[in-house]
């Protein structure tokens, strides 16, 4: 069903961050591994960390919902995980699905897994390949789609492994599997990505060690057969989602936005830093700590923007923001030129391809590039008036929203539905703060 974005002169209002979905799924993995109860508050209760929980529950762990974001783990411990009864469905989720597999790797289990339309396009080679070095058994063809089966192993051994790409669910997928194999699970990453992995498993108990490598790298050791222990932890608030409440403070002419308990983490700021390189002033106050995450209060007003070329050390820690970062290069004065970030074609859409698409239907001009697009800002408001097509992808659809809010004309979108994944309180957000989106053309 089409939804559209009208446009409105003021964005205001103050609202507590979502809780982070990275940190929510691998709290409800990590929790249905240890050895007695978690208890979690702040959880996303968003549709793939839903599904991770579910999965967990398949496969052993009881995973119950107290209240509103809290959440009651019994993980296995020493008996561990067990062959699910049925499909293990991660709907839309490459997270979920990519670190169960990790998981799963490790246990005397076989388990049957597929996801929706779009996940099941989304290359799962990158995960089986040094899974299948360590010993796991898997039905996927030479091309690595789901639905597949896999038959994890209780002789699982430790690898090296240095992932081809800057990814963080292939560093949790090989460390996950690491925490069951014989020997010591070495990851040696190029570049940086989210840590939240190594820092919760610390969380949970696991010894891991640091060093660094040749050229800029870093080696995560894990030593192979530990246990967890249960840990009860408030979930941070998603720096992912506040970025679109925080770009609609900054494009509203008389914004006035504040995103309480963010998480403040070097591996997930990179959109905060290249707003900030644009003009923006964005406020943070402190906010104290969440999981071993530092969280501040994020504030932003209106600000007119210059384009910029987003330094490349940035992209892995905004992989995910680079939609919201399209439309706010949409709004400015001046170029933004992105590059080195070809692993956007292979999210939950080919996120080059429909950032775009959704800025060029909006009047804007735009280029595609292999690794990137360069954007012609507006030097204020955009045209719109455009339906986007959302291609099943969360952040396409809020994205197109937000610019809908402040630009000439209305933004439509194909769907919202699919925002649930990780936002579901998208639209009640944006509407506290006063934005007009309604269902309709
Ligand atoms: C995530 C890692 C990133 C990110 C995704 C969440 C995680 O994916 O895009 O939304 O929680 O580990 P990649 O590892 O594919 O970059």
């Amino acid at each position: 069903m089409i939804w559209t974005s009208h446009p409105v002169s003021r964005l205001a209002g103050s609202l507590r961050a979502p809780g982070d979905k990275s940190c929510s799924h691998r709290a409800l993995i990590f929790g249905g591994l240890a050895d007695g109860t978690s208890r979690f508050t702040g959880l996303l209760e968003g549709d793939d960390v839903l599904r991770t929980g579910a999965a967990m529950q398949a496969l052993g762990a009881a995973v119950e919902r107290t209240g509103p974001g809290e959440w009651v783990v019994t993980g296995v411990g020493p008996r561990g995980l067990t062959s699910p009864q049925h499909v293990l469905d991660f709907g839309n989720s490459g997270t979920g699905s990519r670190l169960m597999m990790g998981v799963m790797a490790g246990y005397d289990l076989t388990a049957a897994l597929t996801g929706d339309a779009s996940l099941c396009s989304r290359p799962m080679n990158r995960v089986l390949n040094p899974l299948r070095q360590m010993g796991l058994k898997d039905t996927a063809g030479p091309d690595g789609r789901l639905p597949f089966s896999i038959t994890g192993s209780k002789a699982l051994q430790a690898i090296r492994y240095a992932p081809p790409q800057a990814s963080a669910q292939v560093k949790s997928a090989v460390l996950l599997a690491g925490l069951n194999a014989e020997g010591e699970t070495v990851v040696v990453e190029a570049k940086p990505t989210r840590d939240h992995t190594e820092r919760m498993l610390q969380g949970f108990g696991a010894k891991l060690t640091f060093r660094s490598a040749p050229g800029g790298a870093q080696e995560i050791c894990l030593p192979g057969g530990q246990p967890l222990r249960a840990l009860d932890a408030a979930i941070p608030g998603d720096p992912s989602s506040a970025a679109f409440l925080i770009a609609a403070g900054i494009l509203s002419p008389k914004g006035d936005v504040t995103v309480e308990g963010v998480m403040s983490n070097p591996t997930r700021s990179g959109f905060y830093d290249a707003v900030n390189l644009m003009g923006a002033e964005l406020g943070a106050d402190e906010r104290g700590e969440a999981a071993g995450e530092r969280l501040i209060d994020l504030h932003a007003g209106y600000a007119g923007l210059n384009g910029i070329a987003v330094p490349e050390r940035l992209v892995a820690s905004m992989i995910d923001e680079f939609p919201i970062l399209a439309v706010l290069a949409a709004f400015a004065n001046g170029e933004t030129r992105v590059t080195g970030a070809e692993e956007l074609r292979v999210k939950e859409s080919d996120r080059i391809g429909a950032v775009v698409a959704m800025l060029r239907v909006n009047g804007v001009e735009v280029e595609e590039t292999p690794d990137g697009f360069t954007v012609q800002g507006c030097g204020g408001p955009p045209p719109g008036g455009g339906l986007v097509e959302t291609r099943h992808d969360h952040r396409i659809a809020m994205s197109a929203l937000i610019m809908g809010t402040a630009a000439q004309k209305r933004v439509s979108v194909d769907d919202v539905s699919m925002i649930d994944t990780s936002y579901p309180d998208f639209m009640a957000h944006m509407k506290t703060l006063g934005a007009d989106i309604r269902a309709g053309a």
